[in-house]
């Protein structure tokens, strides 16, 4: 390790530049998102979650029979073992998603035969397991609240289309399987954001992936994170209607209240993300029919936000009315989030593992110096 001499203390690590990575980069100047190399927009509306995980996790996209391979050891992993699926059972019903999600995902490690085998093949292995549960336990979760029983995974349905199936119990439409799989591929990794950065603090102490995953998944719950498009959907149904819009926006900058959605530590001239995410809320917009506009009221924010101060809309904010108009409950958005970040937080773990460097930055001290110890028998 080079000599660590004293520097200057960031605010928010902001800059920083905190660990080398070949999984995705982020041009925030220009807006440009790869993964491996490959643009986001080649990838957006063309691959399936799949494939972009085959991505992630080896470097390439998979061949046919890759991909095939590779769509058949995830579905093989969907089910509960019986003991999680009690465990889930127990959880109160007025259990906040994310809860349910990062307690369901620590109590795997109970029955995972490899969680203690931080070896690259082992590691692989289990995030195999756990990008294929995380779905199954956040439908489970959701159907045993509302009073339903569980519904078992589809081997023979892709990923994005077995955990709608798993939600409602109905095989989903081709449109919202479309429009589920552009977000998982969308939101599948995105270099060093706060759940992947804490992720990787666990892991460079040599933790395993089912501890860095249940860190990572309460670091993606904050709204200033992953939990920012439930904020957003729950600011619109709020707002209520487009005539109201440019006074709750005016009131939210008078009151110094953020508007969800919008701005982003990396990108200062727009996310790559959104247009994709924009349009497949339309389409989702205009299947629902009549009576539907919560894209056009996100517009309207969005204009009224810009006369206020230059802001661009991040991905979770379209993400917000898409996923209410794919049926996903608002109070699920950020679990969502996690059944696609899996993807990212477990090749980052692997690049962790590689990298072999404890994470453990300097802080500041600003506190007192030379306080007097005063026996116990002494104090006030
Ligand atoms: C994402 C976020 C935390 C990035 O924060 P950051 O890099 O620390 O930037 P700051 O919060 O310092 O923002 C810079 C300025 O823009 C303002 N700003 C940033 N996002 C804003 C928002 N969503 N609404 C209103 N003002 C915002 C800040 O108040 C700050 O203003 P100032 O310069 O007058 O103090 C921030 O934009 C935010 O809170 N957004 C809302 C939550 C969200 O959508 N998160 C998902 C991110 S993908």
């Amino acid at each position: 390790m080079p000599d660590a001499s004293p520097s200057t203390f960031v605010k928010g690590l902001a800059g920083v530049v905190a660990a080398q990575t070949a999984l995705s980069s982020v041009d925030g100047t220009n807006g440009v998102l790869t993964y491996r190399g490959i643009d986001i927009h080649d990838l957006a509306e063309t691959t399936q979650f799949e494939e972009a995980v085959h991505l992630l996790w080896h470097g390439k996209l998979p061949n046919a029979a890759e991909l095939t391979a590779f769509k058949k050891e995830l579905a093989a992993e969907r089910k509960l073992p019986r003991q999680i699926l009690e465990l889930i059972r127990s959880f109160p019903k007025k259990a906040v998603p994310m809860e349910a999600l990062r307690t369901a995902v620590s109590a795997l490690a109970f029955s995972d035969p490899e969680t203690e085998d931080i070896s690259p093949e082992a590691t692989l292995r289990k995030g195999l397991r756990l990008t294929a549960k995380m779905p199954t336990i956040v439908a489970a979760f959701h159907r045993l609240r509302k009073g339903k029983e569980p519904v078992a995974p589809k081997a023979s349905i892709d990923h994005a289309a077995n955990f709608l199936y798993m939600l409602t119990g109905e095989m989903p439409d081709e449109l919202t399987v479309r429009a589920m799989n552009l977000y998982l591929v969308l939101l599948a990794d995105h270099s060093l954001n706060a759940s992947t950065f804490t992720a990787r603090v666990v892991s460079s102490t040599n933790g395993d992936l089912h501890s860095a995953v249940t860190a990572a998944i309460g670091a993606l719950k904050g709204n200033l994170h992953g939990g920012a498009a439930e904020a957003t959907m729950n600011m619109l149904l709020e707002i209520g209607a487009i005539e109201k819009v440019d006074s709750f926006v005016d009131n939210a900058f008078d009151t110094k209240r953020k508007i969800m959605g919008f701005g982003h530590r990396i990108y200062k001239t727009g996310d790559p993300r959104v247009r994709h995410l924009q349009a497949m809320a339309r389409k989702m917009e205009n299947a629902a029919g009549k009576g539907h506009n919560y894209v056009d009221m996100a517009l309207a924010v969005e204009s009224a936000v810009n006369r206020h101060r230059e802001l661009y809309p991040n991905v979770d904010y379209f993400s917000a009315p898409m996923l209410y108009y794919i049926g996903v409950p608002v109070d699920l958005d950020t679990c969502v989030f996690a059944v696609s970040r899996i993807a990212g937080w477990t090749a980052h773990v692997l690049e962790q593992y590689a990298d072999a460097a404890l994470i453990r930055p300097a802080a500041e001290y600003v506190g007192p110096t030379g306080v007097k110890f005063v026996p116990l028998n002494e104090r006030n």
